[in-house]
């Protein structure tokens, strides 16, 4: 099997974990080797020393684009689920990763939308103060210029994003290793 990485991104509550490991279930049916490396798992392992400031966003970015790049140069594909709020970021994990083995998914979803889900109640907690930097809030999210794929996650349902990036990323894989 041949390596890519499959980076999704967008505001918290836009889909990022629910349609990645969609994702990688769909992957599994269809024999494909996967591994997830999600923002919340990662930021309570691998990443606990960082938080959400701009710098600690990038260290954050910086490791986790190592770490796909090492998954990807051994043959698995790689999905990586994280806000990546700036252009700057997904350019410095597309750079890291290498531009031909990367692609960017953005799951788009308005941030009003994200706070009325608010599944994990931080937009509620951000809005009264009790957290800093949140995304959207007291911290940027840049809408990208160019990503490969761009997914309405407002608009349409968890099926439908699914299929979008299934149907995007399959054709998009080379899996035999001879092949060019
Ligand atoms: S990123 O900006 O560095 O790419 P990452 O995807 O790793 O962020 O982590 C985001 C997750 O951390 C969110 O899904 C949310 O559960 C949690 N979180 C906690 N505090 C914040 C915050 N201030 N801003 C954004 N997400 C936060």
């Amino acid at each position: 099997q041949r390596g890519k990485v499959i980076w999704l991104y967008g505001l918290s509550g836009s889909g990022k974990s629910t349609l990645t490991r969609a994702l990688e279930r769909k992957f599994y049916e269809k024999g494909i080797f996967t591994q997830i490396l999600d923002g919340d798992i990662v930021r309570s392992g691998l990443n606990r020393d960082l938080g959400f400031s701009d710098t600690d966003r990038s260290e954050n970015i910086r490791r986790v684009a190592e770490v796909t790049k090492l998954l990807k140069d051994t043959g698995v594909v790689t999905l990586a689920s994280f806000i990546t709020p700036t252009q700057q970021l997904r350019t410095q994990a597309r750079t890291i990763v290498g531009s031909s083995d990367f692609i960017e998914v953005y799951l788009k979803c308005s941030f009003e939308t994200c706070a009325e889900r608010d599944v994990k109640g931080l937009y509620a907690k951000a809005k009264d103060g009790k957290i800093q930097d949140f995304t959207g809030h007291q911290s940027t999210f840049e809408e990208p210029e160019n990503p490969d794929l761009k997914v309405d996650t407002e608009h349409h349902n968890p099926q439908e994003c699914l299929e979008q990036i299934y149907a995007f990323v399959i054709s998009n894989l080379v899996l035999d290793p001879t092949d060019h």
